[in-house]
């Protein structure tokens, strides 16, 4: 059964896993993102987070293909608008020019236009600013973000990316000039990355009651159980290649936190998709952690971990072993 935490400040009630599309038709097909979107609707999971620039990278993607395959879905499912929270993002480059890209009111205002057309929306819950923008002052920004929450665009803004120094400015801001402010951070957060967000963010968080939605919670796979000492890196879609993933593997700390979460994940007699998700969601200030999947299967690997929580003496032998992280 699925669970769902309120989002910061909010009021907004999302379900704890939140399904993230960065997958679609990126390491998955058209067809498999249909099918990971339907399993997670019926699995009660209400938060869908994608962004503009969604797979650009993958070869021969435009821009906008994650969206465009949401908003498709949304129209032939006759999801109901209000019983579904969207977060898309902006910043990355959609188009030719000088205002292709970045957090400018110029690119803002005709982004969030084409990302409501793909969506087939008539607005966005979350809007998020992908990554800072050190060329743009952070009060234009904010002030165009204004604006849409006014004209009834977009409900709420969040950013990504940013560290504590940025968040804290951006907070001030909003608060200085009575505007709307950045209710959610999106961090890379997981067990074998936890200080950029530990460190300072996840105290500001808390004492701004900013939802936290990690994303790659899995670290793209590489902490659900398939990833080991002594084997080659799988020829998956995330895994082939990985430069990051094969010197983890030549590393004695990482290949000791993964023994570690296999031990307690034994233990449990649970997976170690689930253990690494439910040491997620055992932190209060998560509201939904953000994961990818290829298909209908690993989305259904990753539901049981709603709802579970590890005990203080796992938390504390992960924490010991992943400190350096
Ligand atoms: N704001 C940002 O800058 C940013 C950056 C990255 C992601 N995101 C958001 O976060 C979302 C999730 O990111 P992510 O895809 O990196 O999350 P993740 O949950 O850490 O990794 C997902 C990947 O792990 C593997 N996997 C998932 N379930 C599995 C299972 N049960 N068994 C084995 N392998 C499994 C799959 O890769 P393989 O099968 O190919 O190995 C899958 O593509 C994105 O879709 C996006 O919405 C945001």
């Amino acid at each position: 059964m699925m669970n769902y935490r309120t989002l910061g400040s909010t009021r907004l009630q999302v379900s704890e896993l939140c399904l993230g599309t960065m997958t679609f038709r990126w390491t998955s097909t058209e067809d498999e993102a249909y099918q990971v979107m339907d399993a997670a609707w019926d699995a009660g999971i209400n938060f869908f987070d994608t962004a503009d620039v969604y797979s650009r990278w993958a070869p021969g993607n435009p821009g906008g293909v994650a969206e465009e395959i949401i908003g498709k879905w949304l129209v032939t499912r006759r999801i109901p608008r209000d019983k579904i929270i969207i977060a898309t993002k902006v910043r990355g480059r959609m188009w030719e020019g000088a205002d292709g890209e970045g957090l400018s009111r110029a690119h803002i205002l005709r982004a969030v236009q084409d990302s409501l057309r793909r969506l087939q929306i008539e607005y966005i819950d979350l809007y998020q600013s992908h990554s800072p923008d050190e060329h743009t002052p952070q009060e234009e920004t904010l002030r165009a973000y204004d604006d849409l929450i006014h004209q009834g665009t977009v409900r709420f803004i969040g950013c990504s990316n940013f560290n504590a120094q940025q968040l804290r400015q951006a907070l001030d801001i909003s608060q200085a000039l009575r505007i709307a402010r950045y209710e959610t951070l999106q961090p890379h957060y997981n067990l074998i990355w936890r200080g950029e967000f530990e460190n300072e963010l996840q105290a500001l968080c808390a004492q701004e009651n900013i939802g936290v939605i990690p994303y790659s919670p899995l670290q793209g796979g590489f902490l659900t159980g398939k990833y080991k000492r002594g084997r080659p890196l799988p020829a998956t879609g995330r895994g082939a290649n990985n430069e990051r993933f094969k010197k983890w593997l030549q590393d004695e700390r990482a290949l000791t936190l993964l023994e570690t979460l296999e031990q307690i994940s034994a233990e449990r007699g649970e997976s170690m998709t689930v253990t690494t998700l439910a040491w997620m969601l055992t932190n209060p200030v998560v509201s939904s952690a953000i994961i990818g999947a290829n298909n209908a299967a690993q989305l259904n690997q990753a539901l049981p971990a709603s709802g579970k929580k590890l005990g203080a003496s796992e938390m504390e032998r992960l924490h010991r072993i992943s400190q350096w992280s």
